[in-house]
């Protein structure tokens, strides 16, 4: 409605020069924003039919997180946030990197986004299993939200499309783990992924061979 209201408007000629200018910039902004909904809603789709566009390959954990924190290091500067990361040596996933790369980031950019200083990533293993949190000292998820976090179209305060978090959790749980919403201890929101170990590279007596178990 609004491109609609505005670009009829410009088409009549009832605006002056100020008012069109402010009406392209909306329309401009607005047509991104719906290209944004429409890309991340294909995406979603495919995600959720097309099980076997998901390439199974061996992704380095700490490689992963180095990916992400670049990546965000241009808003996480704009908004002032300080990003840190803790990552085991080591730690192996079998997935598809891009993807995954995807699931981290929609985290951390919301992250960031509701910081109040600064994000965190760890990646570590316990009880055989392979925990990645991504955590920051915001305001936190209300109580109320919670429960409905990762339904698409689902968002709070500050939100933008609620479509983010449906994506990270499909992305998740065709990698075969599960993703989670609690209270970080730096006082915001933390989400953890839970993937099991299913491969591990063990050096062995012979250099020249590999096994994996
Ligand atoms: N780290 C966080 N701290 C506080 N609230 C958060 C955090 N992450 C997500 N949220 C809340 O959860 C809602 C849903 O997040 P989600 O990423 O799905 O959508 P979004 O960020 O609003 O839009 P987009 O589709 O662009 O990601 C957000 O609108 C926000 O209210
Ligand atoms: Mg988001």
């Amino acid at each position: 409605m609004t491109i609609q209201g505005y670009a009829e408007g410009i088409k009549e000629k009832v605006f002056d020069e100020v008012e069109e200018e402010k009406g392209l910039e909306v329309i401009v902004s607005e047509v991104n924003r719906l290209k944004k909904i429409i890309n991340e809603m294909i995406l979603l789709a495919k995600l959720e039919s097309e099980e076997t566009s998901f390439k199974k390959e061996s992704v380095s954990v700490e490689n992963l997180v180095n990916q992400v924190l670049e990546r965000a290091l241009p808003i996480a500067a704009e908004r002032k946030i300080e990003m840190q990361q803790k990552v085991a040596p080591n730690l192996h996933l079998i997935g598809d990197e891009e993807r995954l790369l995807r699931a981290l980031l929609n985290l951390s950019f919301n992250g960031i986004r509701h910081a109040t200083t600064k994000l965190s990533i760890t990646a570590l293993e316990e009880q055989g299993l392979m925990k990645i949190m991504v955590e920051d000292d915001g305001e936190g998820i209300s109580d109320d939200l919670i429960p409905h976090i990762f339904h698409r179209f689902v968002k709070g305060k500050n939100g933008e499309t609620g479509l983010g978090l449906a994506i990270s959790r499909a992305i998740v749980e065709q990698t075969g783990g599960k993703i989670e919403v609690g209270k970080s201890k730096l006082g915001g929101a933390l989400f953890t992924l839970t993937f099991p170990i299913t491969s591990k590279k063990i050096k062995t007596v012979n250099p020249l061979c590999d096994i994996i178990v």
